[in-house]
């Protein structure tokens, strides 16, 4: 058992940054965070294109960049933090700077602004295209600088602790539900050990892997939106699953899809048919630099009139040696599959890649749940409403990590964890003796969202892919009981859950509104709803 201050689940930028800065201003505070695999593997690590932040404010303001985000959320977002985001985002950018961070400059040795879909203006400051690894290669090593913050690798967290675990029953009507920590398997000694805690904040990222084809990597199992949803949290706008318009057509060879980032199209590459001809301006008149739903749509929709896997980018008009500088590492993927981005059109198609809704959080990231905090991915804060504009979440997470820590320093003295909440039960636990029960069912899931809940949904496809969840969701459920705890196991568990939230949400808005897309309802209502569970 260990007894701690803060603990914090996830060390991606929403983690780190959080921790940090914590870290920073209470030196006083134990601080620690859990990562399931490694540090350094996260959606963070993986992010392309970069961090959307008013910089230049010759040409660009933040009414721009607040514009921009709000009418890409399609009506759903909330202004209030909108313009929080946006106006705290700079110095937040600032920070990790002086922590050490890099982004490209020009000659003049002026931050190098790239540009993305829906955005008006060069605000995205970026490292060639390997943002997100260098964000999470100088958070790690601040990190290691601080003497009382310790991160965790390969511990795996299973459950919050609340009164739940004190014998209490604890409905989704309970007004005061507190949060005490989480229980955590030790993936190294297969123990799963109580970590009890003053204050915790969900850091756990997204949840791409409940589909065939994501660009997130396979950590991202939603642990910690069904981890909130068992502790009856209240979640919000499940549906509004983004869909990143640019992975690179490589069926069946990559386990997690390789991004084409959208600031290739910002460079001037431009979505094609495999003919040659283009196609974006039919859909609008912002073409292959549309927001991301729009241009999704479009290419699922030119896939299915021509009968194809992929569409096109044509970037053989980008000198090769600007784009090989600003693209080495999309340069070398797609040399390595025999594609010359200078002579060749890159095959692409939609892929999962974020999740706009989640843990509802307040201006603070506070949860429904006392002592309880949520940041980044795994959230909503009402920055992104029904679609969020590109490079908007690494910001999202450093302006939130920032607040979150503000609020946890000012006010964790009077939190209190009560005495008396058990050990793990394990007993009547045996190691499932067939392991294909998970991997048959996680293939089945995977089918069955991107089958029924993908980029076009419908009734009768949501109905069909409820009906099936629950019946993997109670054949899930009976081998959890009856088995030792696993990560697989676990896994799989998590991502039916989630799974089943997007789909329940999907059902209940009759309408179509920006990453929702419904046969059935086709047009946007004329009034805003917030799906909240
Ligand atoms: P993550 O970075 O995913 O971190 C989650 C952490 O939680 C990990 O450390 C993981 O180990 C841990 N964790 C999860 N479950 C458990 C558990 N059960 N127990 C213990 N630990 C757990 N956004 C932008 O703004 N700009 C971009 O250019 C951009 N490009 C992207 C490119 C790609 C390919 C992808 C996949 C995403 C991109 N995004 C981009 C989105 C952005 O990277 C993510 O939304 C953001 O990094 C999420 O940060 P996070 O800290 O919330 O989650
Ligand atoms: C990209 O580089 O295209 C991804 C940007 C994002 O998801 O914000």
């Amino acid at each position: 058992m260990l007894q701690t201050d803060v603990l914090i689940i996830g060390s991606g930028i929403a983690g780190l940054s959080t921790g940090i800065k914590l870290s920073l201003l209470r030196p006083d505070l134990k601080i620690d965070v859990l990562t399931k695999v490694n540090e350094r593997e996260s959606n963070t690590s993986y992010a392309q294109g970069g961090v959307a932040a008013v910089w230049d404010h010759g040409s660009d303001n933040y009414e721009k960049h607040i514009a921009d985000t709000l009418d890409a959320g399609a009506g759903l977002c909330d202004e209030h933090i909108v313009r929080i985001v946006v106006e705290e985002g700079p110095t937040r950018v600032e920070e990790i700077i002086d922590w050490g961070t890099r982004f490209d400059t020009d000659r003049f040795k002026k931050y190098d602004l790239g540009r993305e879909g829906g955005h008006s203006e060069n605000r995205i400051l970026h490292y060639k295209d390997l943002t997100g690894w260098e964000i999470q290669r100088a958070l790690s090593a601040k990190a290691a600088t601080l003497k009382n913050l310790t991160v965790h690798e390969h511990y795996f967290a299973l459950d919050l602790l609340t009164q739940h675990h004190l014998g209490y029953i604890v409905t989704k009507l309970t007004p005061d539900i507190t949060c005490y920590g989480a229980y955590v398997l030790n993936r190294q000694t297969g123990e799963i050990e109580k970590i009890l805690a003053r204050n915790t904040v969900l850091a756990a990222g997204g949840n791409g892997q409940i589909y065939r084809s994501t660009t997130n990597p396979v950590i991202a199992t939603g642990d910690g939106i069904a981890m909130a949803y068992r502790a009856k949290v209240h979640l919000e706008n499940m549906e509004f699953v983004q869909f990143h318009p640019t992975a690179l057509y490589n069926p069946g060879l990559d386990p997690q899809a390789f991004l084409v980032s959208e600031a290739v199209r910002g460079e001037g590459a431009i979505l094609k048919r495999p003919d040659g001809t283009e196609f974006m301006h039919d859909y609008d008149p912002r073409g292959s630099l549309a927001p991301r739903d729009i241009v999704a749509r479009a290419i699922d929709n030119e896939m299915k009139l021509a009968g194809l896997e992929f569409m096109c980018l044509d970037c053989t008009h980008i000198p090769a040696e600007h784009f090989i500088r600003h693209f080495p590492t999309i340069h070398e993927k797609c040399k390595s599959i025999g594609i010359d981005p200078a002579k060749d059109l890159i095959p692409v198609c939609p892929a999962c890649h974020y999740m706009c809704g989640g843990v509802k959080v307040d201006e603070y990231g506070k949860t429904s749940v006392n002592q309880l905090f949520a940041c980044g991915e795994c959230t909503s804060t009402g920055l992104h409403g029904a679609n969020r504009l590109a490079s908007n979440s690494l910001l999202e997470a450093l302006v939130f990590g920032h607040r979150i820590a503000h609020c946890i320093a000012a006010n964790i003295d009077t939190a209190q964890v009560p005495d008396g909440i058990p050990n793990w039960n394990r007993t009547a636990t045996s190691k499932p003796d067939e392991q294909v029960l998970i991997t048959q069912s996680t293939k089945e899931l995977k089918e069955v969202m991107s089958s029924y809940v993908g980029i076009v949904r419908s009734n009768k496809r949501l109905e069909r892919a409820r009906n099936r969840l629950e019946l993997l969701g109670t054949e899930t459920e009976d081998l959890y009981k009856n088995s030792l705890v696993s990560t697989q196991l676990c896994e799989l568990r998590n991502l039916i859950t989630v799974g089943f939230l997007v789909t329940k949400a999907a059902s209940l808005r009759h309408e179509s509104r920006g990453l929702h897309y419904t046969t059935d309802y086709p047009e946007k209502a004329d009034f805003v709803q917030y799906s909240i569970i």
